[in-house]
């Protein structure tokens, strides 16, 4: 395993989907808070739009342009070349995904994205894994609201609890917030691809190497009152429970016995059986191609909420972590999940993977994995909340 230096490739990071939604706001973080000698750019396919970007961004005459589109294979493959760090938002990454991670894998960059489809995850693992070892690209999938609160916040709570023994951690996540019309697509998409999903996660099964000698899941939970927490606690089934438990896979530290469980929490009961009839409703009609267009329609590709809206949204994770006759709880907190904290996860973690001092891993690893420590603390400089509220 081979890792790139500086003086490899012209870019540190190249942010690709730059002009999209979260990806504007990912180049303004950048822009604003990345060390003065980064050596980065904004890849696309609109040149006019990437150079329209470029200009509004502080400290314009640094950042390259790079043009590259799904549909060109080559552009990706020189994208790829070019940098140390590739970090892309063009989804739904089952669409648009695989030829990047195919590029990032043989070239040996670093890929990084915002996707939160389990069987996008699921084929990339295995098609492009043991390829990304070769070559010593890291692979990190989920680096936005999905998954990094869940993952890092599950990491942080097993490093309050005793070490070798059987540990149990549940999260509940609240929020307060709005989502995009790229979130929403790829979100109707994933609804409406229930079997190839769960055929892609037979198929990754099939691939993965055993767990010897440790145990480390993350089974649905139950709906409950969670008295822990005050709240309804409803199982969320999102990609983030799969992060965790991968995480705990890898990593001894999540001891002998590591079960995950991944809740909503909801104050009211009224307000989470409404929840989960509206997504169930979606659901529904997302199985329809007519309901599904027109759905889609609703809400179009670049479009998302105000910065007002934005700057009004919160979220908040709590973990009950329990072991060794220990009780933690903690908590992971911020503001707007899925637009201003994600860009800003998503940009920390690109930082951390060109920057940080990390443990050495290639191809398809967790942000917990990969960048566990370093990236918690860039988070915690970046204000985002990370503390244990109780413990006994
Ligand atoms: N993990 C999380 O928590 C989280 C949070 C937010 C978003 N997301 C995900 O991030 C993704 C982006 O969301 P968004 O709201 O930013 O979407 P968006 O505004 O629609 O942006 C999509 C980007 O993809 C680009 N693109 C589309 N087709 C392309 C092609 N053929 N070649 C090159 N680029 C292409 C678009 O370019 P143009 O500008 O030229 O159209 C745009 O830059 C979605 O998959 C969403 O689900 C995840």
């Amino acid at each position: 395993m081979s890792r790139l230096n500086r003086t490899d490739r012209p870019y540190d990071i190249v942010l690709f989907g730059a002009t999209g939604f979260v990806g504007t706001l990912t180049a303004e973080y950048l822009a604003a808070h990345a060390p003065d000698d980064l050596r980065w750019a904004i890849a696309g396919r609109n040149e006019q739009k990437l150079e329209q970007l470029r200009d509004r961004l502080p400290g314009t005459g640094k950042v390259g342009v790079l043009r590259a589109d799904v549909g060109d294979p080559a552009s990706l493959r020189e994208l790829a070349e070019h940098a140390r760090v590739v970090a892309t938002t063009v989804g739904p990454y089952v669409t648009y995904g695989e030829e990047l991670v195919a590029a990032c894998a043989d070239s040996g960059a670093d890929y990084l994205d915002l996707t939160g489809e389990p069987e996008f995850v699921d084929l990339m693992y295995v098609r492009h894994d043991a390829r990304a070892r070769e070559t010593g690209a890291r692979l990190v999938h989920a680096c936005g609201f999905d998954s990094i609160p869940h993952d890092l916040g599950a990491y942080f709570t097993v490093r309050q609890l005793p070490e070798g023994v059987p540990l149990t951690v549940d999260g509940f996540v609240t929020a307060d917030a709005t989502f995009s019309g790229g979130t929403f697509a790829s979100a109707l998409n994933q609804f409406s691809r229930v079997r190839p999903m769960l055929a892609a996660e037979r198929d990754r099964k099939r691939h993965e190497p055993r767990l010897v000698g440790r145990r480390a899941g993350a089974p649905t939970g139950v709906p409950r009152f969670a008295k822990e927490v005050g709240a309804w606690a409803l199982p969320l089934p999102t990609i983030d429970p799969q992060i965790v438990g991968r995480s705990a896979k890898a990593l001894e530290r999540y001891g002998p016995d590591f079960r995950y469980r991944h809740y909503a929490a909801v104050r009211h009961l009224p307000l989470a059986l409404g929840g989960a009839a509206a997504v169930g409703g979606l659901f529904a009609a997302a199985q329809l191609p007519p309901a599904r267009r027109w759905l889609s329609d609703r809400l179009k590709p670049g479009d998302g909420p105000s910065a007002e809206k934005r700057a009004k949204s919160w979220f908040k994770v709590r973990f009950v972590g329990e072991g060794g006759g220990r009780q933690v709880l903690t908590e992971v907190a911020g503001g707007d999940p899925g637009y201003d904290e994600t860009a800003k996860m998503f940009a920390e973690s690109a930082l951390s993977l060109a920057f940080d001092d990390l443990p050495p891993t290639a191809g398809q690893v967790t942000t917990a994995v990969a960048m566990g420590d370093a990236l918690t603390e860039r988070l915690r400089r970046a204000g985002i909340t990370f503390r244990v509220a109780a413990s006994r």
